[in-house]
């Protein structure tokens, strides 16, 4: 085992999970990173209509773990995707960062998009042919980077433990070092936001575990918001806040107490 013993990796590991409660330090009161009023989304399927997402209004602090919990066709999908400026609500109003997106002209939309907000989905989404680092680099690209991108790729990395692997290609990876790469290169252009879309849906339930007690610390040490959407109840252990959706509705939210 080559990972050195005071990596982050190993720091996350063997935190446990009342330890990892202190509040965040930059929480302030009444600081939104994410404002959802009454939205709703509605799907056109032939001649019927589907409402994805009916009149729901959810709040997001900044610095805190997030989780949309509800079962399949709840619209946790489709509520990240709106939240991240992918998809447009058909009726109601997202504020990110305190300012209204459909106000946004679509440069503004990508720029925010491409700087404060990094996204990862269940299925890691990296490129196989490149190495961890490489990867990362690539995203740092694509937002306009221009200097220093081996230096703060190797950096995002370090974060999520995997700083003895930033040669290693996606074939030399585990399931739960791969969904660290791609989350490495959503935390590489330091965004304010990370919105996840079942990032442990892949991955045995350890794995599993290892990568919400990792989002936890990155929240935690970083100061960023994170969103993430799962169906896995281990996430009341690490989450700060849990919105439960059923049928595109709030069904209930939660601040779990970790004791
Ligand atoms: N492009 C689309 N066209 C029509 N209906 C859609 C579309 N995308 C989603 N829906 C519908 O909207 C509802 C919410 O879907 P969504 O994908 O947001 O659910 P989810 O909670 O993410 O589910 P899962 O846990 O299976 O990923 C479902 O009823 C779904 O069928
Ligand atoms: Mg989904």
């Amino acid at each position: 085992m080559m990972a050195n013993q005071n990596s982050p990796e190993e720091a996350t590991a063997q935190t446990p999970v009342n330890e990892a409660n202190a509040e965040p330090a930059e929480t302030k009161i009444g600081t939104n990173t994410v404002r959802v009023e009454n939205v709703s989304r509605i799907y056109q399927v032939g001649t019927n209509e589907v409402a994805a997402l009916s009149d729901l209004s959810i709040e997001i602090p900044k610095g805190v773990l997030a989780a949309l919990k509800g079962r399949s066709g709840s619209g946790k999908t489709t509520l990240l995707n709106i939240i991240g400026g992918l998809d447009k609500p058909t009726r109601g109003e997202v504020y990110l960062f305190g300012r209204p997106l459909s106000q946004m002209a679509q440069e503004e939309l990508t720029d925010i998009r491409r700087h404060q907000i990094g996204f990862v989905f269940q299925s890691f989404a990296i490129m196989p042919t490149f190495s961890a680092v490489e990867n990362v680099e690539l995203m740092l690209r694509i937002a306009g980077i221009t200097a220093d991108r081996r230096k703060m790729a190797l950096r995002a990395l370090e974060i999520v433990g995997l700083g003895p692997w930033a040669d290693h290609r996606p074939w030399e990876l585990s399931g739960g070092q791969q969904q660290r790469v791609a989350i490495a290169r959503a935390l590489s252009t330091h965004p304010d936001l990370i919105l996840a879309d079942e990032p442990t849906g892949e991955l045995d339930s350890g794995t599993g575990r290892q990568i919400m007690a990792l989002f936890r610390y990155i929240v935690d040490k970083e100061g960023i918001t994170i969103v993430m959407a799962t169906h896995d109840p281990m996430v009341e252990e690490y989450a700060h806040l849990v919105v439960d959706l059923a049928d595109g509705r709030v069904k209930d939210v939660r601040h779990p107490q970790h004791s």
